[in-house]
């Protein structure tokens, strides 16, 4: 599977090779560190005795040679001891830390690639969603939270809060699943029991090229159905399939190398502009990065960037506003050329002015191509060709817009609240 068409093997190799680095480096720093503490303990300790035996000679209980041979044997002794006490409780603090990098990095993929797993010579685009029911704990999202070992390790993730978590837009982010069990006091249960399928009996077929918008209430389960497609996860029950192939016999890699994914927010790297957005696409050409980025309403910003398209974006792209990021992302997606589309809040970050001049890139890239759509701002979406209404993880309507408004009062209270701003957008 090349890298171009899938980055997380390349990733995931960068990150091993760069955690192998940092543990070397590490293992150096203590080292130099250990003996800068034996050489400030060497100085203390024989100054003392020394100044100490000193003064037992002038004494008089001490003479000069049994100083000499009690300062050679005592120094003998006690260097070693100094410098491996110094060192010891360093390398077993940096030993956890490295050991809770690898338990992380080995956390089992969720999806795996069966035998034979295909690679369709090309995808015209037909999905079908049979009776799909999904369950994040039949997934195994919480089983993996609750194997005793990690779960011990994870307590140090714990003290991220959302708001520094979500830009890594982690699909087995622990937070979700651990507040829904620890948060929930036996009242609230009984009130509100929990949801055992995030999605029941999803059923509906998308024609090639067809437009489809995601539309419900927060938890109703659109982001669930968007990372279904992408294969963040399996169905638990059901089946996806693209062009009459289930998605779980598909090469992973190759699958995912299809669907272009924008998220509400997206990994970004510290590196250039001009990187972040080839990310997707190493081979595209300087010049088809710049007409991306002026697809997503991005090239104006990047121009008024210090060194431009070769500005360094900082860790996870701290240095650029969300919705600079997410105008990367959008580039990203146009320049990817993906037969599949999948928008989840891609557009949320953007003022309503910007949106409207990212929706040109947006259109274009939709356009010809099946595409699934998410959007709070209902505005957005009524131009869809069909529009599936979610409500508590089952798909209770299927229209156009104009329909809709007719003949599903959920959708219409929304249009309704949202237009008076009642709802936020
Ligand atoms: N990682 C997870 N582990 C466990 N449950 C999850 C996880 N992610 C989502 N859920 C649950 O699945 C249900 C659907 O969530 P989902 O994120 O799909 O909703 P959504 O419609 O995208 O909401 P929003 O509009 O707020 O983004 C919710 O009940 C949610 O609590
Ligand atoms: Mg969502």
């Amino acid at each position: 599977m090349s890298l171009r068409e899938c980055a997380e093997s390349h990733e995931l190799e960068r990150m091993r090779s760069l955690q192998s680095r940092a543990f070397s480096l590490q293992i150096r720093a203590d080292r130099l560190w250990a003996t800068l503490e034996g050489i400030n303990m060497f100085i203390i300790l024989r100054a003392t005795i020394i100044g100490a035996g000193l003064a037992l000679v002038v004494g008089g209980h001490l003479t000069l040679g049994e100083l000499f041979f009690f300062l050679f044997i005592v120094f003998r002794l006690v260097a070693p001891i100094e410098v491996i006490g110094a060192f010891l409780p360093k390398w077993n603090e940096k030993m956890e830390k490295v050991r809770m990098g690898v338990q992380i990095a080995s956390l089992p993929s969720l999806v795996k690639n069966r035998a034979n797993a295909k690679i369709l010579p090309k995808i015209s685009g037909v999905m079908e969603f049979q009776d799909v029911s999904f369950s994040y704990a039949a997934a195994g999202v919480m089983s993996i939270m609750h194997d005793d070992e990690l779960e011990e390790e994870m307590d140090i993730l714990h003290g991220h809060t959302p708001e520094e978590c979500k830009d890594l837009h982690c699909p087995h982010h622990p937070n979700v699943a651990i507040e829904s069990e620890e948060s929930t006091t036996e009242e609230e249960t009984r009130k509100d029991p929990p949801r055992r399928y995030a999605l029941e009996h999803i059923h509906f077929s998308v024609k090639p090229g067809e437009h489809i918008a995601f539309v419900g209430h927060s938890g109703s389960g659109k982001s669930t159905l968007a990372s279904l497609i992408n294969r963040f996860y399996d169905v638990t029950e059901g089946a996806i399939t693209i062009d009459g192939t289930d998605l779980r016999d598909l090469d992973l890699h190759w699958w995912r190398g299809s669907v272009g994914l924008v998220l509400q927010d997206n990994t970004m790297f510290n590196d250039s502009i001009i990187e972040n957005i080839r990310y997707t696409r190493p081979d595209a050409t300087d010049s088809e990065v710049y007409e991306a980025a002026a697809r997503a309403a991005a090239h104006d910003f990047i121009e008024r960037m210090p060194d431009r398209y070769r500005t360094v974006i900082g860790e996870r792209g701290i240095k650029l506003s969300g919705g600079e990021r997410q105008r990367l992302s959008i580039a990203r997606a146009i320049l990817k050329k993906p037969s599949i589309v999948v928008l989840d809040e891609a557009t949320s970050a953007l003022d309503s002015i910007t949106e409207r001049s990212v929706q040109e890139g947006i259109k274009e890239l939709i356009t010809g191509r099946t595409s699934f759509i998410i959007a709070h701002r209902l505005s957005t979406v009524r131009s869809v060709d069909r529009i599936a209404i979610l409500e508590g993880g089952r798909l209770i309507a299927l229209a156009p817009h104009e329909e809709l408004l007719k003949t599903c009062a959920t959708y219409k209270e929304m249009v309704e609240l949202q237009s008076h701003g009642l709802l936020a957008e």
